[in-house]
């Protein structure tokens, strides 16, 4: 079998989902130069084949993605996350195909190990040696970990504020971070700028390649549903990559005949930074900017989302929604989801329960539908700012044990 056989010459373009035009695939240039909107790898055609007999997921799949080769070896084990049910919460929602995707299994506690893995595959390939991201916690771990695993020379940029846990747990594996003053929407576009003169390719949050990677976790809720689509998938917004990526797998899916028709996908957001929300509520087809964010769930707090024109117009197609939850609802959700299931989130995560259940009482979802929450990060992460109270927690003397224990 050769691999990659189901993608024709032009895998190696680009393309702007607004303006249709095609651009040469270049991965310091990840942006249309005509209307600005954030480029995605071109959709090829010819027949393409998932490879079930493979145990590396990108290889089972690889006909869906931009690669031609992969190397096993620069990967830590991303990927084949469970997809979990979650009978507790099922029965107290009257919904009983309920399941969570736990991607907080991939090998640095995010979804964004998926993304990273392809970018780093792909940067690898086309001989590229230094790497780079503008993140403040979870795509800064996850590039930082992939880069020392292929020997790439890579480079954090996070905003000055970034607290200690964050620069931590990227610190770990030796990238070189800098801190930087101002703007985080200049920062993200100056990065490109920065990569075409130093020669670093900035893997940030909507990269072509990342959201080529994200497809997978798709196809493997495919496999996992017994080749079938799920009738809902809830997934958290930020940026906006993620659900780009989840949406492009299922109509590859259903373009190659895999499936009869898309998911619903309803994209959550925190009320305290709802930027594509509120365009979608306003009837708006551009996000506008938010001034600033303040919401618990700060792994989903861009106030500039660059995927967010590209989300409004994908949920709109695709008979989506979108949907803001309180930070009071995200931390009942991530109560719930860790106290019933045993599953501890970051209070990103837990939008897609409080949206869930938003959702729910708006619009009553029938008990024969299936609904995966994709769970994008480990509560563990987040711990410095976990606010599930610990209470006043008594010490006993040995002898009083006992006696404590109703
Ligand atoms: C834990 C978590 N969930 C969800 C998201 C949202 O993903 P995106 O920015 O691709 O929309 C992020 C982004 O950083 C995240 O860290
Ligand atoms: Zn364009």
């Amino acid at each position: 079998m050769v691999y990659g056989s189901g993608w024709s010459d032009n895998m190696e373009e680009f393309c702007c989902h607004f303006c249709g035009k095609s651009w040469a695939q270049d991965l310091f240039r990840t942006f249309c130069r005509d209307c600005g909107e954030p480029l995605l790898c071109k959709e090829t055609v010819g027949q393409k084949e998932i490879h079930w007999e493979q145990s590396n997921p990108l290889r089972r799949y690889i006909d869906f993605l931009p690669l031609r080769e992969i190397f096993p070896a620069l990967d830590l084990g991303t990927g084949d996350t469970p997809l979990l049910t979650c009978p507790s919460l099922a029965e107290q929602l009257h919904l009983p195909r309920l399941y969570a995707k736990n991607e907080s299994q991939n090998p640095t506690g995010s979804f964004k190990d998926r993304g990273t893995l392809v970018a780093v595959q792909k940067a690898h390939q086309s001989g590229i040696s230094r790497i780079g991201t503008v993140s403040t916690g979870n795509m800064a771990a996850s590039t930082a970990a992939f880069g020392a695993r292929a020997g790439l020379r890579t480079f954090v940029l996070v905003k000055e504020d970034t607290g200690k846990e964050k620069l931590l747990s990227s610190a770990a594996y030796g990238p070189r971070i800098m801190r930087v003053r101002g703007d985080y929407g200049k920062l993200f576009r100056h990065s490109y700028e920065i990569g075409i003169n130093k020669n670093i390719y900035f893997i940030n949050s909507v990269d072509p390649m990342r959201l080529e990677g994200y497809k997978v976790t798709a196809f493997e809720i495919y496999a996992q549903m017994s080749c079938a689509a799920p009738d809902f998938v809830f997934v958290p917004v930020s940026a906006g990559g993620h659900i780009i990526g989840l949406m492009r797998a299922f109509l590859n899916l259903r373009e190659m005949g895999h499936i009869a028709s898309s998911p619903t996908f309803i994209g959550i957001q925190a009320e305290g930074c709802s930027p594509i929300v509120q365009a979608y509520e306003k009837g708006l087809d551009r996000v506008e900017r938010l001034s600033g964010a303040d919401t618990i769930a700060q792994a989903i707090s861009n106030p500039d989302p660059p995927g967010g024109n590209i989300v409004l117009d994908m949920i709109r197609s695709g008979g989506g929604s979108l949907l803001s939850v309180s930070d009071r609802e995200i931390l009942s959700a991530q109560g719930q989801l860790a106290g019933q299931e045993g599953l501890f989130v970051l209070p990103a995560s837990a939008t897609t329960l409080a949206g869930l259940i938003k959702y729910h009482r708006n619009n009553p979802i029938g008990p024969d539908k299936s609904c995966v929450l994709i769970l994008t990060g480990s509560g563990l992460k987040g711990l410095s700012n976990f606010s599930g109270s610990l209470g006043a927690l008594p010490c006993y003397e040995l002898s009083e044990i006992e006696a404590g224990i109703e």
